[in-house]
């Protein structure tokens, strides 16, 4: 995947989604002396994760949402670059965090902030959103087919005690499901949540255009997607960049990972990779 992201050995690069460096290792591993990379994270932690792991002169760490990207690029003067990864949606670390409240297998309380910031958590939305909102999300974000039953059971919960922890979050969802299939039946809901509380799909399409606004003729535009509802925006941006002759598609259809890479690694199991050159 790196070699589609490098052109130019000593370019430079955009890791718009670092966490903990991975990516951002490889590319440095592959480029010479002059390059460098920015990684960019919205949740501190990640940031100072990496910062201790990979003390690299060529990598440059910066805490903030890719949104935000040519504006946190403006401190560094680099107007122009090489390439753009976006490695979307949550981090192992994220996930396996028992504070966080990203997975259904933890005890946390349900916040799911990606960056603390802010005040809206999934405790608040499952908590003072109203059925039909919360029925709203889960279908839209989660594309949770029993969307009304959920949200009904929630709300049901709720009016004798809060929610505000994963766990019982994930029974209530189980409880409309009766029983568990391979995949856990608050897979989609807590996408959903997710989702909302970090407003994921407007940080992604304000990203893409961002990442257009810096990539250089020649340039390319990586991005890794984990659900369909992200594949569908980035699908559509790249589509629509071609028409107006702003980029061209590299990948037609979006690479997945062989038998053998889902084996070794099964989380990305459902990661689809698109590339667009910028023109
Ligand atoms: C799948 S992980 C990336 C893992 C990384 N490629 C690595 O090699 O370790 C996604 C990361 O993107 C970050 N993220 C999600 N949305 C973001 C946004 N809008 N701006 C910046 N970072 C974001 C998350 O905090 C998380 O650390």
């Amino acid at each position: 995947m790196i070699d589609r992201l490098i052109t130019d050995r000593e370019g430079v690069y955009v890791d718009a989604t670092v966490g903990s460096g991975g990516h951002a290792e490889e590319i440095l591993r592959r480029c010479g002396d002059a390059a460098r990379v920015f990684g960019i994270d919205r949740d501190p932690e990640a940031i100072e994760r990496t910062r201790q792991r990979i003390k690299d002169p060529r990598l440059t760490l910066i805490q903030g949402r890719f949104s935000q990207m040519s504006d946190l690029l403006k401190g560094f003067s680099t107007e122009e670059v090489d390439g753009v990864l976006m490695d979307l949606g949550v981090s192992l670390e994220q996930l396996k965090s028992e504070e966080r409240g990203f997975s259904f297998h933890s005890d946390a309380p349900l916040d799911m902030r990606m960056d603390m910031e802010g005040d809206l958590t999934a405790e608040v939305i499952v908590n003072r959103w109203t059925e039909r909102q919360i029925e709203d999300i889960l279908r839209r974000y989660g594309e949770e087919k029993r969307a009304r039953l959920i949200a009904r059971e929630i709300v049901r919960q709720r009016s004798r005690a809060p929610i505000k922890r994963c766990s019982e979050l994930a029974s209530v969802v189980e409880r409309v499901y009766g029983r568990r299939g391979r995949v856990h039946p608050a897979t989609r809901t807590f996408q959903a949540l997710r989702i909302a509380v970090n407003n994921e799909i407007e940080e992604l399409q304000s990203g893409l255009q961002e990442a257009l606004k810096l990539l250089k003729k020649g340039g390319r535009l990586c991005v890794i997607s984990y659900h369909s509802l992200e594949d569908r925006v980035v699908k559509r941006f790249l589509l629509e960049m071609e028409k107006e002759r702003k980029m061209r598609r590299l990948t037609k259809k979006p690479i997945t990972p062989s038998e053998q890479e889902r084996r070794l690694n099964p989380s990305s199991r459902s990661a689809k990779l698109r590339v667009g050159e910028r023109l």
